[in-house]
């Protein structure tokens, strides 16, 4: 049967992925261009970490128990490594051994051609060969072989190395590419040209075992691995912020989505600088308060809490797991399993028929210590007394395992189901738990497509419209258009230019569909004349304006 399936099926975003397009990267830039400005007066500094980390420091870092580790990572295993020199040195060591052949000399093929990954091997006397070692026979590895032939057989090669040179035009160079045996038998499929391939049979691996690597699912952890990896402690306190992609499988919904953008901060250092006092606590949530209030979202809710630290949680970690052992039975598979293995995180359970059983058990606040209830009380003090409202609720415990003490959500209204537009907290034991040294800190990473969601204002109001659109009119006037077009844009106008194969009224049209402010008229008559009409596309006025008084015509000066 014939398969008529057509083979130019459209091919889609992947589920859960999205384009963000004009206009609304344009909203996009407006919020990233405003918490860089805010970022800047609290003296935070960027930081760019990879967006792929080995899968470890997750699982250390936010803790294999949460939903993110447990459930909704892209983690992928970087596959093997061939490793040449090790195919290289045994096949050579063997032959050698074996009596096959006797090695006179075997150098990298790189000194006097192309950087090429091939070796000069002389086998027995007079028998010199090129010799790629490859994990499969390629016709990459076929071609460079060949090249390397020609390559010192040329005139070139003879004038340039007149000593080896000698040597090469007397013998003819065998070609050879040695796989290790076990691998498909390429060679059988490719036209080898008379490159004779050899399965060697190794005995030591040739293949580097692989490495689990994380598409990030947030970025604290790769900030503080940076932080360990570069000795930022020495550098006293550390404020980095970042702005980027975050990737998780979760079922993709309004406001959520598998790959996500965060806005986020982490101020880190030893204590000595003070990155324990409740005083950073509090200026980071100022700094958030400020931030949105700057966007101008308002009927934002902090929802605060302290879900304590190594010292309190032992005990309070007894009383929920007493409370859960009666009442586990009852709950959802993953709540048996959690109420055993980390029992804080039931409270991550988004089954309804759960929700009763834990808004029952028990909560940290009525479990903290002495220091724990002192700084999370000065928190709140310095809170009130700069005016920042905020919600005091004891069941949020936020859904990964580095927090300590103070943790925070922002929530908004208009947002539906998902409305927490960024979550933070401290996580003083985090550094350790990484193998660095005591480092406490305190974050936040704001959900930007959710912040972008919740703006009032519409994408097409912080658009920038062009200021002129630059019609050429006739044959002939690209150029002088393009001339005046770059011109204009040194005086940081934005410009739109048009073509010559317009007429004027598409040219019109143009002007009018882009938004611009003017429309110049650059033709044969203006560019004789140095002259040029500019319209306002507005009010209908014409005007004539001389060639050196354009930029400040237009900038309406
Ligand atoms: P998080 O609560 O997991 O915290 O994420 C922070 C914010 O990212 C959420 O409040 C939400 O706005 C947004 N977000 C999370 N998942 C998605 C998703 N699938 N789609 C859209 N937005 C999403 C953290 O990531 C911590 N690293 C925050 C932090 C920094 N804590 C201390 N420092």
């Amino acid at each position: 049967m014939l398969n008529v399936r057509p083979t130019t099926d459209m091919i889609k975003a992947v589920r859960g992925t999205r384009d963000l397009l004009p206009p609304e990267t344009a909203l996009w830039n407006f919020v990233e261009s405003a918490v860089r400005d805010v970022f800047r007066a609290y003296n935070f500094q960027e930081i760019r970490t990879p967006i792929f980390e080995s899968t470890e420091l997750f699982a250390r870092g936010v803790g294999e128990e949460t939903d993110v580790v447990s459930k909704e990572m892209f983690t992928w295993s970087d596959g093997e490594r061939f490793d040449e020199e090790a195919l290289a040195t045994e096949w050579i060591a063997r032959g050698v051994e074996e009596k096959r052949f006797f090695v006179e000399s075997a150098t990298p093929v790189n000194s006097y051609l192309s950087p090429l990954r091939i070796r000069f091997i002389n086998r027995v006397p007079d028998r010199p060969e090129f010799v790629c070692f490859r994990p499969k026979a390629t016709l990459e590895s076929v071609d460079l072989l060949l090249k390397a032939r020609a390559d010192v057989k040329s005139d070139e090669f003879l004038r340039r190395y007149s000593q080896d040179a000698e040597y090469v035009r007397r013998f003819e160079i065998k070609l050879r590419i040695v796989v290790p045996s076990g691998t498909a038998d390429s060679a059988s499929w490719i036209d080898t040209r008379g490159v004779e391939v050899e399965q060697f049979q190794n005995r030591t691996p040739v293949f580097k075992s692989s490495q689990s690597l994380t598409l990030r699912p947030e970025n604290t952890a790769g900030v503080v691995r940076a932080y360990i990896e570069h000795n930022l402690e020495k550098r006293g306190l550390n404020k980095l912020y970042y702005i980027g992609p975050q990737f998780r499988r979760e079922r993709p919904q309004k406001g959520r989505y598998r790959q996500f953008y965060q806005i986020g901060a982490e101020v880190i250092g030893p204590a000595s600088a003070g990155s324990e006092s409740p005083a950073r606590d509090a200026e980071v949530l100022e700094m958030l308060a400020t931030l949105l209030d700057r966007l101008g979202i308002d009927g934002w809710i902090l929802q605060l809490n302290s879900v304590g630290c190594a010292n309190c949680r032992p005990d309070y970690f007894r009383a929920l797991k007493d409370a859960l052992r009666d009442v586990a039975p009852r709950m959802c598979a993953d709540c048996q399993r959690r109420a055993v293995t980390n029992p804080l995180r039931v409270f991550d359970c988004k089954v309804p028929e759960d929700q009763p059983i834990i808004n029952n058990l028990p909560t940290i606040s009525s479990y903290l210590d002495h220091a724990c209830t002192q700084h999370f009380l000065q928190v709140q003090e310095i809170l009130r007394a700069l005016d920042i409202p905020f919600n005091l609720n004891d069941r949020l415990v936020r859904g990964l395992d580095y927090y300590t003490r103070t943790a925070f959500e922002f929530t908004h209204g208009a947002l539906g189901a998902q409305n927490a537009i960024l979550g933070g907290g401290r996580y003083d034991g985090l550094s350790e738990a990484l193998g660095g040294p005591a480092a406490p800190g305190i974050g936040f990473a704001i959900g930007e497509d959710r912040l972008v969601m919740s703006l009032q204002e519409s994408a097409e109001g912080v658009v920038r419209k062009p200021d002129v659109y630059v019609a050429a009119l006739g044959a002939g006037m690209n150029g002088e258009a393009a001339r005046l077009a770059r011109e204009l844009r040194r005086h940081d106008l934005v410009v739109d230019l048009g073509d010559e194969s317009f007429r004027l009224k598409k040219s019109f049209e143009a002007a009018t569909k882009a938004g611009a402010r003017y429309i110049l008229i650059v033709g044969e008559n203006e560019v004789k004349a140095d002259a040029f009409a500019v319209k306002n596309l507005a009010t209908g006025e014409q005007v004539a304006v001389p060639r050196a008084e354009l930029a400040r015509r237009i900038q309406g000066e």
